[in-house]
């Protein structure tokens, strides 16, 4: 089983992953994760990418594609990804769809997180005390919530064509969004 999770920023994709990761012995490969450990390394790639990812923008598709081939290319993660934060747009959505084809996989299901934008301002002031992530301060984060309404939303209507959306609310208690996704990934 693979899975993708969607939703604006600081809408709990990371939180649930993990968690979906640990209850279901998945691989949770969160591109933005990847990105900031570049960044926190000071490697050539995190030094082609601050100031993007500092102005809420979406990295370059190569770059980020090429963690994902390794992931899915990997025996080890083989049909048991959670997708954080890929697809981002149209053009991640059919590449990956490509890959998962050549490695003989395929997503199962399509989760989406939906969370107001008051909300999202909320949880991302509040995380920016703990963790000190740099494009946490409310400027970005609007920014970011640009990026994801004008090129992220448009994959969703993608993946709902492919009928493999499920919208979930992400209002509710981590714990209530949970049992919502064990729920529907026990029926897988
Ligand atoms: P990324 O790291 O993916 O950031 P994001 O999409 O902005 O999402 P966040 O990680 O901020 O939020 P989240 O949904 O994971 O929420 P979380 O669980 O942490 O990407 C960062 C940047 O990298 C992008 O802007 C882009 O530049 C680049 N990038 C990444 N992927 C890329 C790609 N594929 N292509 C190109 N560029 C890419 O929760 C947030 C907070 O709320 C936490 O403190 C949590 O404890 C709390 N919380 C969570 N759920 C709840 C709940 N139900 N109730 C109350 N509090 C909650
Ligand atoms: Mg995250």
């Amino acid at each position: 089983m693979n899975i993708i999770i969607f939703g604006p920023p600081g809408a709990g994709k990371g939180t649930q992953s993990n968690f979906i990761a640990k209850k279901f012995n998945m691989y949770q490969l969160s591109t933005g994760e990847f990105l900031r450990k570049e960044m926190s390394e000071n490697t050539l790639i995190g030094q082609k990418i601050s100031s993007v990812i500092n102005a809420g923008a979406l990295v370059s598709n190569e770059i980020v594609s090429d963690v994902i081939e390794k992931v899915i290319s990997n025996s080890k993660y083989q049909n048991r990804i959670i997708f954080d934060g890929y697809p981002r747009n149209l053009n991640q959505a059919r590449n990956l769809d490509e890959l998962l084809k050549k490695y003989k996989q395929k997503i199962d299901i399509v989760l989406k997180l939906s969370v107001k934008l008051t909300t999202i301002k909320k949880r991302i002031s509040e995380r920016q005390t703990l963790e000190k992530r740099a494009d946490d301060n409310a400027e970005i984060a609007i920014k970011r919530y640009e990026t994801y309404e004008k090129s992220t939303e448009p994959v969703i209507e993608y993946y709902k064509n492919l009928n493999l959306l499920k919208v979930i609310d992400g209002e509710k208690t981590i714990d209530q969004i949970n049992k919502e996704i064990s729920d529907i990934i026990s029926l897988i």
